[in-house]
């Protein structure tokens, strides 16, 4: 046996391999399961096991932020059928209520299997006896049951980022007793909202048989009898680290020189991944028939909009890109005075230091996903308010709305609703910002990422017999 008695497996590393003029690099990979896991694994003496991002190149382990990290290499053919193809094309749109419409293919599901083996297996080498393996997110779906095979001797948790879809969507999938089998294979699955714990909860009924009890499934394997729990377990941020940088004089200094930067107006702002679930068409929608209804000048405000590369080789990523960039240019060019845009519009991704500084700088924080496991971008918002001012505008589609109630919420495909909702922000009265921030604030500081690891690996060890 190996010796980690840790281990988290997720399809990407906490970086990424990039090439830079003077050869190779890393960087830090994209999204909110590294943004949570981080803080987690650096506490911990652990290792992880995940991809690093580069394809046909094989890495050897290396030490990072006192993490043993695993890379696991990916053909260039798997890179296209299991990561763009199976989990980009097929569970992703599935699982975020059918937004952009699921392909569905044979090949692609093949290379989900042996990839989600080699991961299996590479784990299954570096367990120590009795090892806690907590598996990430819905690219590693079959890993629980085959690390189960390999190692019956492991305590297996799995945690889904993404929404679970109710069992009407989830049944589209040719391959969905397969995948629940898959999951059933740890002993604790976490999900970021009760709706998901309990749409898993009837796919399981509805396509393995298997009785239910409250949130444990029952299950027989060569083992002998066993069971598997599936609860909820909201995730969150590093609180005390985006505080701390929201405190710090230079990251200050920042954000005044980006108020400096956009002509001391008012500043609405954006930040997601440019993916087609965050509703950023919905958001700019509405702020442009603002300014065409004279509600909002460009002389007084600006919407700033990171947009951060994603996904890139994917189909309706590189179709929803080029929407994205027409509408603001379409915008940008009616709105536009030669010294003041309408939209700042930046696709690029930033180092934290920079994101607090803008949201330090925005009066208004936008969040329109259309369907959204949890979203970060509003709780590192609140996090990084430290005057206890500012407004969120927060869809009631993202997990993050089961928690800031006190966010101003809103149904993004109402853009009538939507185009209200983002007035009323604008106009809070200073009172009432100041009590809906503070209301937010305790609750995250009270439920950070530490909680949220602590809570779910407690759950995990709890059962253990
Ligand atoms: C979301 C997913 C993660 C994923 C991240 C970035 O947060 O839940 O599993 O890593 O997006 O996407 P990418 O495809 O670049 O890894």
């Amino acid at each position: 046996y190996g010796k980690y008695d840790f281990i988290v497996v997720s399809n990407r590393l906490p970086v990424d391999r990039v090439a830079e003029d003077d050869g190779e690099g890393w960087r830090r990979s994209p999204g909110g399961l590294v943004t949570a896991l981080a803080p987690v694994m650096s506490s911990s003496e652990g290792a992880w096991v995940g991809w690093h991002g580069a394809p046909d190149e094989t890495v050897e382990p290396f030490e990072h932020d006192d993490t043993h990290l695993v890379p696991v290499p990916l053909s260039e053919e798997e890179v296209e059928f299991y990561y763009e193809g199976f989990s980009n094309a097929t569970l992703w749109p599935l699982y975020h209520d059918v937004i952009a419409p699921p392909e569905f293919h044979r090949n692609w599901w093949d290379a989900y299997k042996a990839v989600n083996r080699r991961f299996a297996e590479a784990t299954a080498a570096i367990a120590a006896e009795g090892a806690t393996v907590w598996v990430q997110d819905y690219q590693l779906q079959l890993v629980p049951r085959l690390l189960r095979h390999l190692r019956p001797d492991l305590r297996i948790g799995f945690f889904n980022h993404i929404p679970f879809p109710p069992v009407e969507i989830f049944a589209q999938l040719p391959w969905r007793r397969q995948v629940l089998e898959g999951l059933l294979g740890a002993d604790l699955v976490g999900f970021q909202r009760a709706s998901d714990t309990s749409n898993f909860l009837r796919a399981v009924r509805r396509y393995t048989g298997s009785l239910i009890k409250q949130h444990f499934v029952e299950l027989h394997d060569e083992a002998g009898r066993r069971e598997c729990r599936a609860d909820t377990f909201p995730i969150s941020i590093d609180v005390a680290r985006i505080n701390e940088l929201a405190r710090r004089p230079d990251v200050v200094e920042r954000s005044r020189q980006i108020r400096e930067e956009v002509g001391d107006r008012t500043i609405l702002l954006g930040v997601d991944r440019l993916d087609y679930t965050k509703g950023i068409g919905h958001r700019i929608k509405a702020y442009g028939e603002l300014l065409e209804d004279g509600k909002l000048q460009v002389e007084d405000t600006v919407l700033i909009q990171v947009a951060s590369p994603s996904r890139e080789r994917v189909e309706s990523y590189r179709l929803l890109r080029d929407d994205i960039e027409a509408s603001v240019g379409r915008i940008n060019g009616t709105f536009d005075t030669l010294g003041k845009t309408a939209i700042r519009y930046l696709h690029h991704s930033y180092p934290t230091e920079e994101m607090v500084a803008l949201y330090l700088a925005a009066d208004v924080m936008l969040v329109t996903a259309l369907r959204d496991g949890m979203n970060l971008v509003a709780k590192e918002y609140v996090a990084a308010r430290t005057g206890v001012d500012g407004a969120l505008v927060l869809s009631e589609f993202t997990g993050a709305s089961d928690h800031l109630r006190q966010a101003i919420l809103v149904n993004p495909h109402d853009i009538d609703g939507l185009k209200e909702r983002i007035l009323q922000a604008l106009n809070l009265p200073k009172g009432e910002a100041t009590r809906r921030m503070r209301a937010m604030r305790r609750q995250i500081l009270q439920n950070d990422v530490e909680h949220w690891s602590q809570t779910f690996l407690h759950a995990l060890a709890a059962g253990r017999g």
